[in-house]
C-alpha cells in the first residue's frame, strides 16, 4: 500500500527522502510527493507517476529544509492525480501530512469542516481531513500533542500518518497501520517499512497500536493515544533489509526468482518455534489454515501436504472470506496464518476473528517484527530476505518449504527430506531459461491461458496463473484437471494454451485424459514434466526428483513464464499496474 515517510536532519533532508521512497515505491507506485518546512510554510512538491520519473521532471529532491515528508500512494479515495497525491495541507499551509490506510468517516469529517470551519477541500481524499482537523485543534491549544490526541479522537478506520507541523515539529501516529522509527545519530525518521531507512540508521523502534511520536530537532517522545508516556525497545536491523538492490539484474523479480536456490535451504530454520508451531497443530481437533493471494495457496498446499503426510485434517479459509463464515470456527481451535508481509489487513482481520473464538493463533510470515508476527503466540520465519517484486516468488517456495518440515515433524520424519536436491533442481532449470524465454516469444500475443494440475499440484496451477495474470495481463485460470469437462473446455479452441502441470507422479494418467479433452478441441497444450509426451505442444522440462518434491520445483517454470511474458509484452514485471506489494487496506 503507500508508504509514508518523515525526516528530521541537520542538512536539507528532501533528497534523502527521494531515496528512501524509491526503495519503498514496491509499496505504491501510482503518484508521489515530498514536503519540507520553512518558518512561514510546508512546501510540497507532490506528481502522478514514478519516483524517479516525478523527481526527474519537478525535483524534489532540491526542496530545502531540515524536516520534511514523502509519500508514494495506491490510490483509494480518489482518482491518480496531482491533486490527490501526497502530502496534503491544512487550509493554512502550515501542516502537511502524508497518510497510509483509511478514513472511514472521513466524508462526514470533511462535511463538518466545510459547514463550520470553512474548510476548501483541494482532493477528493479521505487523508485531506487530517491537517485540517489537526489545525484547527492546535489553533485552540498551541500544543501539538493535544492536537494529536483531539484528533485521533475524531478518525475512525486503520490508518498511519505523518505530520509537518511549520515550525519543524514531527508526528508520527499509528493506528493498525505500520510505523517504524528510524533512530541515527543525527538524524530521527518515520517510515512505513525498514526498507525505506537510509544506511546510516540501522536502530530502529516500533511504534505500537495507537501510540504517536513526537519528534523535536533531535529529540523524540512516545506516547499512547491517552497521552501517556509510552516505553518502547530499540532493535538493530540488519544490513540486508536496507541495501536492497537489483543489483545485476534487471527486476527484482527475476533476482527473486533466481535468489531460490539459496532461500529455500534456509525457510523456517528456528528449530524452537518450527517445534511450538507443530506441537500445536499437532494437538489441536480443529486446524484452520488461512492466507490471501499467494499465501492463500500456501493454506490450500497444506491441507494436501498434513492430510497425505500426517493424517491432520486442516481447513483452508482465504483471509478476506474469514468473516463471512467465521460462526463455523470452532472455539479453542488453531488458527495458522500465512503472510509474507505480516501486514495484509485481511490477514489481520482474520486473526482478529479467530482471537474472538479463543483460537490460538500462529503464523509464518517473511517478517519478524510485522504486526502478524505481534499478533501471534509463535511465528516462523521464511527467512528469505526481502522480498521487492510485487509478485511473490521466492516467498512462495520459502512457505512451501516450511510447510514440508512441518508434515515431516507431524509424521515423525517420514518424509526426510534433504532440500539440497531441491536447491539443485532450481540451480538447473535456472542455468537455461532459453526455452521458456522462446515460449514467451511465441505466445507473447495471448489473451487467456489456462493452468491445469490435480491434487497438490492444482494450487500450484492457482499460484501459475497468478502469477501470470498480475504480471502479463493475460486472463490466466488455474483449474483442477478433473474440472476441465465440467465448464472450462467450452473455452477451448485453436487460440488456446493450457498449460499442464504434469509430474510423473499419481496424477500423470490421469493429466493424459485431460491432454486429449484439450487437444481434441484444438488447444494447444504446454507440458511441464520431466517426462517427454508426444501430445505436448511445448515441453518444459522439469529434472526429475523424488515423486513427494514436485511441487517445490513446477512452480519454477511457470514463475519464469509470467516474467519473459512480461517483458515480451513490455511490462514492468516489479510494478504491475492497480497493484501494490503489501495490501493493507481491506
Ligand atoms: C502474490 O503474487 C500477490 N502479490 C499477492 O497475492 C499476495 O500474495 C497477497 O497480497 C498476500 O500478501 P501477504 O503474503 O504479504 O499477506
Amino acid at each position: 500500500m503507500c508508504s509514508i515517510l518523515g525526516l528530521s536532519g541537520d542538512y536539507d533532508v528532501a533528497s534523502a527522502i527521494v531515496d528512501s521512497l524509491q526503495k519503498m515505491e514496491y509499496r505504491g507506485y501510482d503518484s508521489v510527493g515530498v514536503a519540507v518546512n520553512n518558518d512561514s510554510e510546508i512546501l510540497v512538491k507532490k506528481g502522478v507517476g514514478k519516483v524517479k520519473v516525478v523527481n526527474d521532471s519537478i525535483h524534489m529532491d532540491k526542496l530545502t529544509g531540515n524536516v520534511g515528508i514523502g509519500h508514494t500512494r495506491w490510490a483509494t479515495h480518489g482518482g491518480v492525480t496531482t491533486e490527490n497525491a501526497h502530502p496534503h495541507t491544512c487550509n493554512t499551509g502550515s501542516i502537511g501530512v502524508v497518510h497510509n490506510g483509511i478514513i472511514e468517516n472521513y466524508v462526514e469529517l470533511r462535511k463538518d469542516l466545510e459547514k463550520n470551519h470553512n474548510v476548501v477541500f483541494k482532493s477528493s481524499t479521505d487523508t485531506e481531513v487530517i491537517p485540517n482537523l489537526l489545525q484547527i485543534y492546535f489553533e485552540k491549544s498551541h500544543d501539538v500533542k493535544k492536537a494529536i490526541m483531539d484528533t485521533v479522537q475524531k478518525l475512525k478506520g486503520h490508518y498511519a500518518f505523518v505530520a509537518l507541523f511549520k515550525d519543524g515539529q514531527m508526528v508520527g501516529v499509528r493506528n493498525h497501520e505500520p510505523l517504524v522509527l528510524g533512530i541515527g545519530r543525527n538524524d530521527l525518521l518515520l517510515t512505513s517499512d525498514v526498507v525505506g531507512l537510509p544506511e546510516n540508521i540501522s536502530s530502529v523502534s516500533y511504534i505500537e497500536d495507537k501510540q504517536f511520536v513526537i519528534i523535536n530537532k533531535n529529540k523524540y517522545r512516545i506516547y499512547d493515544f491517552e497521552g501517556n508516556v509510552a516505553q518502547s525497545s530499540i532493535k538493530t536491523i540488519p544490513k540486508s533489509y536496507q541495501n536492497v538492490s537489483k543489483g545485476l539484474y534487471e527486476h527484482f523479480t527475476i533476482k527473486e526468482i533466481f535468489e531460490q536456490p539459496k532461500t529455500i535451504l534456509v525457510a523456517g530454520e528456528e528449530k524452537n518455534n518450527l517445534e511450538k508451531i507443530v506441537e500445536f497443530i499437532r494437538d489441536s481437533d480443529y486446524v484452520y489454515v488461512t492466507g490471501s493471494g499467494t499465501s492463500y495457496h500456501i493454506a490450500v498446499i497444506a491441507k494436501y501436504l498434513f492430510s497425505r503426510f500426517a493424517g491432520k485434517k486442516v481447513e483452508h479459509v482465504m483471509a478476506s472470506e474469514m468473516k463471512y463464515s467465521s460462526q463455523y470456527i470452532i472455539p479453542n481451535s488453531t488458527l495458522f496464518a500465512i503472510s509474507q508481509s505480516g501486514e495484509s489487513a485481511d490477514i489481520l482481520e482474520s486473526v482478529a476473528i479467530g482471537k474472538t473464538k479463543n483460537a490460538k493463533i500462529l503464523s509464518m510470515i517473511n517478517s519478524k517484527n510485522s504486526s502478524l508476527a505481534r499478533e501471534s503466540l509463535y511465528s516462523i520465519g521464511l527467512n528469505c530476505g526481502p522480498e521487492i517484486g510485487v509478485a511473490a516468488t521466492k516467498s512462495f517456495t520459502s512457505q512451501m518449504a516450511i510447510l514440508y518440515k512441518i508434515a515431516d515433524k507431524l509424521c515423525d520424519d517420514c518424509l526426510g527430506i534433504n532440500f539440497n536436491t531441491v536447491s539443485d533442481a532450481y540451480e538447473k532449470m535456472l542455468s537455461n531459461t532459453s526455452k521458456i524465454r522462446e515460449l514467451a516469444k511465441s505466445i507473447k500475443h495471448i489473451q487467456n491461458i489456462f493452468v491445469i494440475g490435480r491434487g497438490i499440484h492444482y494450487p500450484i496451477a492457482k499460484e501459475g496463473a497468478l502469477k501470470i495474470k498480475e504480471i502479463t495481463y493475460i486472463h490466466a485460470e488455474g483449474i483442477a484437471g478433473g474440472e476441465l469437462k465440467h465448464g472450462p473446455l467450452a473455452l477451448m479452441d485453436s487460440s488456446t494454451y493450457v498449460i499442464v502441470i504434469n509430474p510423473d507422479d499419481d496424477s500423470y494418467v490421469d493429466n493424459a485424459s485431460s491432454i486429449h479433452e484439450i487437444k481434441s478441441r484444438n488447444a494447444k497444450v504446454i507440458g511441464i514434466s520431466n517426462k517427454p509426451d508426444a501430445n505436448y505442444d511445448y515441453w518444459i522440462e522439469i529434472p526429475t526428483i523424488r515423486t513427494d518434491l514436485y511441487p517445490l520445483i513446477e512452480i519454477i517454470p511457470l514463475q519464469l513464464i509470467a516474467y519473459y511474458l512480461a517483458l515480451e509484452r513490455g511490462i514492468d514485471p516489479d510494478y504491475p499496474k492497480n497493484l501494490a506489494k503489501s495490501v493493507t487496506v481491506k
